[in-house]
């Protein structure tokens, strides 16, 4: 790379897992364009200090900026790949799109300075933005979804996680930034705890309290493991690192799913072959037990891209 100087990501994209986060969905109010450029280059500017200052607790975060929004935001250029989210559907297999201007992601092990930021952020968009959606998530167990399966397992790991989500040379003007895909899921936990066990595991195509993959060849053709591990043309993985967590109460809980990745090629294929199946229309069995409420696509642009905007 030379001593070419790379763009600071926002710091919640890569970061490991935490035990609480913040989900704030927004839309911008009409009209505000020109006031809103320089609030969000500060509430990232603002993310990326406190991931200092509470480096004790973990604390990261990012602001990404939405699909639909992006032009609006930004109407010099566009990051070659941004698309809306690509909702699709067969059967009782839903991935609806709901996409929303501005999606503001932090997380920290301490919930009340969470809280604390996630109103102070709020604050700063006084005016600005309506808050259409919150969600707040966290760590369950020892991070398994509710279904009660470790979740992250395959994730990539270490500095792989930078090459997997972050945009590099490709687009020279987004170098360092990432797609971000979120769906929240609600589970239907009554159908999936009447399931014995093993038929569970078959889901998942891994055992549940240990968490060991199945060998290739026993994992059945509608298992989510299966179905999303996909390879090119030229056998190398499809990979995109998930920065998922479990949320909800007892009324409603499932997982706030999240893709980050440096192409939203990826995610949008793994998704098909969950909705779709294969040739021989082997889906997806763990959407028989959890369902799309939503799907939003948003770029999350570097810091340094970001803070031009900042007077
Ligand atoms: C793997 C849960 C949705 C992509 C897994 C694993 C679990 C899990 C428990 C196995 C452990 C691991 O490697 O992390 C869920 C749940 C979902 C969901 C509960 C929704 C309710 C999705 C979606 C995608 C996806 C929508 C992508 C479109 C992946 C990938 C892996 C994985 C790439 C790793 C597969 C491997 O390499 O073995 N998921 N997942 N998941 N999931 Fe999901």
């Amino acid at each position: 790379m030379g001593n070419q100087v790379m763009p600071r990501e926002q710091l919640g994209i890569c970061a490991e897992g935490n035990l609480h986060s913040v989900y704030l969905m927004f839309n911008a109010i009409d009209g505000v364009e020109k006031q809103l450029r320089p609030s969000i280059a500060n509430v990232a500017q603002y993310i990326y200090e406190l991931t200092d200052q509470y480096a004790d607790s973990a604390f990261n975060g990012f602001v990404g900026i939405g699909a639909n929004f992006w032009d609006t935001f930004y109407p010099q250029a566009r990051p070659a790949l941004l698309k809306p989210f690509p909702s699709m559907n067969e059967g009782n297999r839903d991935a609806p799109a709901m996409e929303y201007d501005l999606f503001v992601h932090i997380r920290c092990d301490r919930y009340d300075i969470l809280h604390l930021v996630a109103n102070e952020i709020n604050q700063m968009f006084e005016d600005l933005v309506e808050l259409v959606d919150e969600e707040r998530g966290f760590r369950f167990m020892d991070s398994r979804d509710l279904t009660g399966f470790v979740d992250g397992t395959e994730n990539p790991k270490g500095r792989h996680r930078q090459e997997v989500a972050l945009v590099g040379s490709e687009d020279a003007e987004f170098t360092s930034g990432s797609y971000v895909h979120v769906q929240k899921y609600k589970h239907n936990l009554s159908k999936w705890h009447r399931l014995p066990l093993k038929k569970q595991e078959d889901i998942y195509g891994r055992t549940k309290v240990d968490d060991i993959e199945y060998a290739s060849d026993d994992k059945p053709l509608t298992s989510h493991t299966k179905r999303v591990n996909l390879k090119d043309d030229q056998g190398n993985s499809l990979e995109i690192l998930r920065q998922s967590m479990p949320y909800g109460s007892v009324k409603e809980q499932g997982l706030v799913f999240i893709s980050v990745c440096r192409t939203p090629e990826h995610f949008e294929k793994m998704l098909h072959s969950m909705v779709h199946g294969d040739a021989h229309g082997n889906h997806d069995h763990l959407m028989l037990f959890t369902k799309a409420l939503t799907g939003s696509s948003f770029f999350v642009p570097s810091l340094d891209f970001l803070t031009q905007f900042d007077d």
